[in-house]
């Protein structure tokens, strides 16, 4: 499968990237970094940074956006994701890597228009802009696939949003409103994604991967805030990985597809609403919602993905 993805890296978005990067069935084209985690340019950084590991030098590390489509500050989440977004892990300043422009992301569309997939893990801020340049090319993409929302569930950032459906409402609702089939994974698949300690240190043990040292520190860090504000959790929920698995695994994921608004006005923005009363039934929408998972499947999914071992 052919990825071209959106990503704020982040401790979660870079578990994605290395699970895209060693998945044999998926060609990571460009990765489009932009603010949400961390600033755009300790995203870009770390994003040129986990492709370096890899020796993948060639993959385009494209230049998003700064801030969210209504012009506000961010906020950024040192405390989850560490200062420069890795945890513990402190990148180079300057890291060698295919830096490219915005406009670079329609050539690598254009050029793979009948078989691309558009993996958005972060705010979409990047991706709506994407469409509002060139939404005659953007409505031909077949299927994007985000992290966000979270439909009946408790939010991350406030009682009812997820975190990137929060950070810029007015892009998700842009995206879900023009393209042409829109796969989501959230909260309430992605909250049950844990990934524990002992799982961390299993992956080290068994791979022979660039990354296998970043594992056990980045899980380590990350676990510890879930655990801080969760006590008794165990390990932590890798949300941005799930797009990934649920693109491969379709059959190991139920979703349902339902018509998606988010909420923009103050009290209950990021909110994300669907029509999931048990006498609904599939629209015809092409939104299709993630709602339950076979977590014992995709643990080991990820497990035989991180340890090369497919
Ligand atoms: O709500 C989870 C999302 O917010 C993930 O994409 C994670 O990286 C954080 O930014
Ligand atoms: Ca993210």
């Amino acid at each position: 499968m052919k990825v071209l993805l959106f990503c704020d890296p982040g401790i979660d978005d870079s578990l994605a990237i290395i699970y895209a990067l060693m998945h044999p069935d998926i060609e990571l084209l460009g990765i489009v970094t932009s603010y949400g985690n961390v600033s755009k340019d300790q995203a870009t950084v770390n994003a040129a940074y986990l492709a370096g590991l890899a020796g993948r030098y060639d993959i385009p590390v494209i230049s998003g956006a700064e801030f969210p489509l209504s012009g506000e500050n961010t906020v950024y989440y040192p405390e989850i994701h560490g200062s420069q977004g890795l945890g513990p892990i402190r990148p180079p300043g300057s890291v060698q890597g295919n830096y490219q422009e915005f406009h670079y992301l329609y050539k690598i569309i254009e050029g793979n228009i009948q078989d691309l997939v558009i993996v958005d893990v972060g705010r979409s801020t990047s991706l709506a802009a994407a469409f509002n340049l060139n939404q005659s090319l953007m409505t031909k993409v077949k299927k994007i696939s985000l992290m966000g929302g979270a439909f009946l569930v408790p939010g991350n950032v406030t009682p009812m949003a997820e975190a990137n459906f929060h950070g810029d409402p007015i892009a998700a609702n842009v995206v879900l409103k023009y393209a042409a089939e829109v796969v989501i994974s959230p909260l309430n698949i992605t909250n049950s994604a844990i990934v524990t300690r002992e799982i961390a240190n299993f992956i080290y043990n068994q791979s022979a991967s660039p990354f296998k040292n970043l594992i056990p520190p980045v899980t380590d860090y990350y676990s510890a805030y879930y655990q801080k504000m969760n006590p008794g959790m165990k390990g932590a929920p890798i949300h941005d990985v799930i797009p990934f698995y649920q693109l491969m695994n379709p059959a190991f994921v139920l979703t349902k597809e339902r018509k998606i608004t988010v909420l923009t006005c103050q009290e209950g923005r990021g909110t994300s609403e669907a029509d999931l009363r048990s006498s609904s039934r599939n629209d015809g929408s092409k939104r299709f919602i993630g709602l339950q998972f076979d977590y014992r499947h995709f643990i080991s999914d990820f497990i035989k993905i991180m340890v090369n071992k497919v």
